[in-house]
């Protein structure tokens, strides 16, 4: 009996971990961030301008680690970066003026749109990254 019961709940907790909605609106939010703050130069499918400004589809910087991820919004990013064999050197300027939901929200939109797929990312860790700056 007991091994069905523990059986059943690591059941009930994979379900939970593979859904992991998107907390709610977020999506919605991000997107009007997106279209005031970055769709100009990323453009509104994401696909960005060539040799100027990179895409955001698949990238290994919008779909990995969420901490680097919010720091080039924080701190913008003027290096020089390959993405699918493009290289781009022009700066990213810093897109601190934004609330740390407005962050959050904008980041939950691009990890979930123009074909990606990722986990949230949350005001709180957004804050925890403006504090080390
Ligand atoms: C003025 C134009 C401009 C704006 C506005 C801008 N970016 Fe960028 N972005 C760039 C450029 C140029 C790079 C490449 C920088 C480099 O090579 O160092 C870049 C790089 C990036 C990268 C890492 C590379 C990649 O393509 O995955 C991400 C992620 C990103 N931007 C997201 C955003 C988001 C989200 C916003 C809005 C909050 C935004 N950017 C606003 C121009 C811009």
């Amino acid at each position: 009996m007991y091994k069905i019961i523990a059986g059943a709940a690591v059941l009930l907790a994979l379900a939970f971990t593979a859904r992991q909605p998107l907390p709610k609106g977020s999506l919605e939010r991000g997107k009007k961030v997106y279209a005031t703050n970055c769709l100009a130069c990323h453009q509104a499918d994401g696909s960005g301008v060539p040799n100027l400004n990179p895409t955001l589809a698949k990238t290994p910087q919008v779909t990995g680690d969420r901490q680097k991820l919010i720091n080039i919004i924080l701190k913008g990013l003027d290096e020089e970066i390959e993405i699918n064999g493009e290289s781009f050197s022009n700066p990213m300027p810093s897109q601190a003026h934004l609330s740390d939901q407005e962050i959050a929200d904008v980041l939950t939109y691009v990890r979930n749109s123009f074909g990606n797929k990722g986990t949230a990312v949350s005001a709180a860790m957004v804050t925890t990254e403006r504090k080390k700056m």
